[in-house]
Formats: structure tokens, sequence, C-alpha cells
């Protein structure tokens, strides 16, 4: 019998921890800072990502994960460690855990097990991987054995999972490396082309976070934000406006539109019939963006869902997938 302690979503831009009997235990960025010199890491998570541009030259920081795909092997698996040492200090587990890791679907067998060995290393009994989308059905509390159709949409920081699920698994999906980072960054590309001003990362996610939007807002808003002018190379600040900012984000969301599209035009026409009685699932922190929630609606004629808490969903659908994976099992 499988019961599973922690569940893991190992995510782009943040890592949640789900403990048994408790919930959510870790939410932190996933973000490393390495000193180069002593080769030993100065910080992780949130103490690491406030270092993001601000580190003299020795001390790097490294977000190990691209796209939810392993880049840098040893600064993950010391990062999971980190956290799982960290998850299991929160409730007494005895023995060595069984662990719940969920990765976009449609990674390579190689980056699945990248994966895998660094959950491994952090002193696991058994290691079960999950597909994010699956996970985030189950977190949305949808019965995925049933023979129905359901649909999900998980919009993380470099991925975005499109799943249309029944029977136990993945009828239709896509996982596309374009999501919530891409807004930033599409932003930050924005800001140098029509105002000559370079920002910061974290300086272009917070007013992504505070403004950004897809569709046109009740109110529009203004966010005043500091960069370096590229001329002068000296610090200036720039007012930003939401529907420039809406300007600047078209390519994205037209590419996330697309995908979810074309998983609808190709998944089952019974199963489709299914999810449009039954209304599309949104979860992953870049479901906040403003409207697109609507968008998608308006898009394909299908009511969404918004998840209740959107950056828990998977990692909680991780935690919960004791029964899902004993019936997988059976299957076998
Ligand atoms: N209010 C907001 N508006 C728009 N985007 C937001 C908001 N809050 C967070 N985000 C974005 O959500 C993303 C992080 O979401 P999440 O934690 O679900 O991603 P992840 O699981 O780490 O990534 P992935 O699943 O792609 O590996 C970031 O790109 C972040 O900027
Ligand atoms: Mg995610």
């Amino acid at each position: 019998m499988y019961r599973i302690d922690i569940g893991i979503d190992l995510g782009t831009a943040n890592v949640k921890v789900y403990m048994r009997d408790k919930g959510i235990v870790i939410t932190q960025p996933s973000v490393v800072a390495y000193d180069t010199k002593t080769k030993t890491i100065v910080a992780v998570g949130s103490k690491a990502k406030k270092m993001l541009g601000k580190t003299p030259e020795h001390i790097e920081v490294v977000k190990p994960l691209k796209h939810g795909v392993v880049s840098n092997y040893t600064l993950t698996e010391r990062m999971i460690k980190a956290f799982v040492k960290n998850a299991m200090q929160k409730r007494k587990i005895w023995g060595r855990p069984n662990i719940c890791v969920c990765v976009p679907s449609r990674i390579t067998e190689v980056e699945k097990k990248a994966v895998e060995d660094a959950v491994l290393r952090t002193g696991a009994r058994e290691i079960f991987v999950l597909e994010s989308a699956v996970a985030a059905a189950l977190g949305a509390k949808l019965d995925i054995m049933e023979t129905y159709g359901h649909m999900v949409i998980d919009i993380g920081a470099g991925t975005t999972d499109i799943a249309v699920l029944s029977a136990g698994g993945i009828a239709e999906g896509n996982s596309l490396k374009v999501a919530g980072d891409d807004y930033t960054e599409a932003l930050i590309k924005y800001v140098r082309r029509h105002h000559n001003v370079l920002l910061g990362e974290l300086s272009a996610e917070e007013v992504k976070c505070e403004i950004g939007s897809v569709c046109k807002r009740k109110k529009e808003m203004s966010y005043v934000v500091k960069g370096k002018n590229m001329v002068s190379g000296l610090p200036v600040k720039v007012e930003l406006g939401s529907e420039e900012i809406r300007e600047a984000f078209k390519d994205v969301t037209e590419q996330i539109l697309n995908a979810i599209c074309a998983v609808i035009e190709n998944a089952p026409p019974e199963l489709i019939a299914d999810v449009s009685r039954e209304g599309i699932v949104l979860s992953g922190g870049g479901s906040l963006m403003y409207g697109i929630d609507h968008l998608i609606q308006e898009k394909t004629g299908i009511k969404v869902i918004k998840a209740d808490k959107p950056f828990d969903t998977v990692a909680n659908g991780a935690g919960t997938a004791s029964e899902y994976i004993r019936e997988q099992e059976e299957l076998i």
C-alpha cells in the first residue's frame, strides 16, 4: 500500500511542500545563492530571491529549474534537501517519507529521472512522480477516476500545463513553455524599447503583479518603478500605465490562448461536451493575472473556474494522491 507523506510541487518559480495531515507547510521561491569561492550554499528560498541582482561577483544567485525542468542538478538537489528537511521538522514522520513530486507533462525520461534522483537523495523511501496537470486536477478535487471529461489549466512561471482528463489519465494535453515569467520578460523588453529604461527582474515582476492585466480594467492604473537609463546609465523613475503593459503582454497571452484552443480542438468531442458542462479549472500563480480567466472563457466559450488557492493546487494534489496512485497500481 502506498501512503504519501510529502507532496512536492517543484515549480520554476516556487517550491510548495504539502505535509500529510498538515497541508501546505512550505512555499518558497526556487532560488539558491551559491558562493563560488567557498563552494557553499549561502541562502535558499526567499532569502536567496531577495539577493537577485544584488550580490558581489563570487555569489551566484541561481534558479535551478527552467520551465519546470532541472537545469542545475546539484543546486536543485541541495534546494530540495533544504526544503524537505525544513518540512520534516514541522511534523514528526517515523522512518523515511514517501514523496510524491510533480513534473510538467511531456518531459523526457532523462528530465524525469533528474527530478526523481534529486528527490531520492533527500532520504525518501519511495518516490512517485506525478504529472502536474493530474496533480492540479486532484488538488482541485475533481474526480478524475470517473469516465467523464475534466479540464485543467495550470499557468505557472515557466510552463502552462493544459489537460483534458478522464478515467484516471490525460486524454489530451500540452505543456507549453510559456507562462507567468514570460509576462515579466515581455515587460522588461517593452520598457527597454519604449522608455529606454532597463528594469530589474524583481521590479518588473512587482509591476506585473500590481497593475498587469490582459483585459481592460474597470479603471486603468499606473505604477512608478525604478530602473536604469540605457543611455546615461543613471537611475530613473518611469511611470507605466496598465494599457501599455497590456500591449506588451499581447504576444504571450496569444500563445497561451492558442495552446488552450489546440488542446480543446484535439480532444475527443464527448469529453469536451462534459467539460463544457463542468467548466475549466484554472490554477497556478500565473492565473492571478488580471483578466486571464475572462479571456479564456471568451475565447473557448466554456466557463472558467478559478482554483481556491491557485499557488497550492498542484502541491495539494501531490500530497493527497495516495488513493489515485493505489488505483493506478491496481490497474497495472
Ligand atoms: N498577482 C499576480 N499577477 C500575475 N502574475 C502573478 C501574480 N502573482 C504571482 N504571479 C506569477 O505567478 C508565477 C508563479 O506561479 P507558480 O508558483 O504557480 O509557478 P511555478 O509552479 O513555480 O512554475 P511552473 O509550474 O511553471 O514550474 C510567477 O511568474 C509570478 O510572477
Ligand atoms: Mg507550477
